[in-house]
């Protein structure tokens, strides 16, 4: 019997009618990054389990339960990413970026795989679009990592988002905050959960995005870390605000954002939706790591970034009702009858091709009708017949399948005498306005 083998939990396909909306805000992401100088990195999938044990933290939800490990043939931990940040630090200490001008300014679009339950906006397998600046401990770096992410919210018309923002300061404080944070839920230490009450000891921090529903209603009594920073990490974090205010970037501070990964020091931040269909969802997390390439054996280098999930991006411009370009088209389709008439087609095709233009031939030998009501359904532009009658005279009809007008055009200038006819149609569509008298009659 058949078995019937579907996708795994938690993943998703992108089919064809939906791949240009994922291309569309990729390659915005592109643009957006190279406005500010930041430049495509591209990391393995897998990565030595080790990295992310390193970097993420040995006692954070991702570390322990969500990570996608496995022994390979040579018997090596390999874990699949889980987000994007250690696998670029590695390269940057790997490829010796430390010895090129910094601030070394880099972005990716990766996929990530968590072990989580997956619920909307939740998967195992997602993608995030990242950025990472290394060399600058300055807040400006950090307002221009917030800047960017702006930019690419306000180019694809997200408009319903807040920025939230904290600072967790460095490890100094965070020692004092430690102290406070074991105090207060060792007086509760009897409610929490089993991981949380390893995380007592050791980190402390972690209970706090605990997912679990009785660690967090205990948690939200619990002391928050921006009363235990220190006067330089404070004065780092006004500065921040300053500079977003300069930026006339609204933001709040949430002294409750802690973020779910080890690496962070001073700044961190979310961009979270206010649709109200989406209210909360996290679009975008980021923050500082200024102690993170050390960790991971290199020189000190203060840096910061920040990952938007392309997902729960899609999730909410589709149910904002945010516009998207439309899917390309399909320009013309060439409808052939007859042996003569396919090789022709072949030869226009690769012309109009080669020039960029979208063009449907047929490969099922089907009827003039078949293929006509195919070139409707795929929405051709345009379309031609090319039989015995058009071969002979050297002309052909073509016609635009929008308003049903028909133009002659010669075989033998197809690609000329299409691309006039489009051009035509287009500056029509704008007005009463000919090309030719632009272009001078050829
Ligand atoms: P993160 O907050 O773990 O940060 O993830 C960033 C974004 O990825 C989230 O805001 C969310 O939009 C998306 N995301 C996370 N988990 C899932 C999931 N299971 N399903 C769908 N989307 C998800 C990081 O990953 C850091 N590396 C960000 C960073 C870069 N910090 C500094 N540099």
């Amino acid at each position: 019997m058949a078995v019937s083998i579907k996708a795994i939990k938690g993943t998703k396909d992108t089919l064809p009618n939906e791949s240009y909306k994922i291309q569309y805000i990729e390659q915005a992401a592109l643009s957006t990054a190279q406005t500010y100088g930041f430049h495509e990195m591209r990391t393995p999938v897998f990565e030595y389990t080790e990295l992310f044990d390193r970097s993420v933290g040995e006692t954070t939800d991702v570390v322990q339960k969500e990570m996608y490990t496995f022994n390979d043939k040579g018997e090596r931990s390999i874990t699949l990413r889980p987000e994007g940040t250690a696998g670029a630090v590695r390269a940057f200490l790997e490829h010796g970026l430390f010895n090129e001008p910094l601030p070394q300014k880099i972005c990716y679009l990766t996929s990530c795989y968590r072990y989580e339950k997956p619920q909307a906006g939740r998967l195992r397998e997602f993608h995030q679009f990242g950025i990472e600046c290394f060399g600058s401990a300055s807040p400006l770096a950090d307002s221009e990592v917030i800047a960017l992410a702006k930019s690419y919210f306000d180019f694809l018309g997200i408009e319903e988002l807040a920025l939230e923002i904290n600072s967790i300061g460095c490890p100094e404080c965070r020692k004092k905050y430690s102290e406070a944070l074991k105090a207060y839920f060792e007086s509760r230490k009897g409610e929490l959960c089993e991981t949380c009450l390893s995380r007592l000891d050791r980190n402390p921090m972690r209970i706090l995005d605990c997912k679990s529903p009785v660690c967090s209603e205990i948690a939200e009594g619990a002391p928050v870390v921006l009363d235990f920073i220190c006067d330089d990490c404070r004065e780092h974090f006004e500065k921040l605000k300053t500079y977003l205010e300069a930026l006339g970037i609204e933001y709040t501070v949430n002294p409750r954002i802690v973020r779910g990964l080890d690496y962070y020091t001073r700044t961190v931040f979310e961009f979270v939706s206010k649709a109200e269909k989406t209210k909360g969802l996290v679009l975008c997390g980021g923050g500082r790591y200024d102690g993170l390439v050390e960790e991971l054996g290199g020189a000190s280098t203060p840096a910061c970034g920040l990952a938007i999930g392309l997902e729960r991006l899609l999730i909410v411009m589709e149910e904002s009702g945010v516009s998207f370009p439309e899917a390309p088209a399909c320009n013309l389709s060439i409808v052939t009858a007859g042996e003569k008439a396919i090789l022709e087609a072949l030869r226009i095709s690769a012309d109009l091709r080669a020039q960029g233009y979208n063009i449907n031939i047929d490969t099922f030998g089907r009827s003039i009708k078949a293929q006509m009501k195919y070139a409707n359904k795929i929405g051709s532009e345009y379309t031609v017949v090319l039989g015995d009658n058009e071969l002979e005279s050297g002309v052909a009809k073509l016609k635009c399948m929008a308003d049903g007008t028909e133009t002659e055009v010669s075989l033998a200038d197809f690609d000329t005498e299409f691309e006039r006819t489009v051009i035509n149609k287009t500056v029509a569509d704008f007005g009463d306005f000919d090309i030719n008298a632009l272009l001078g009659a050829q």
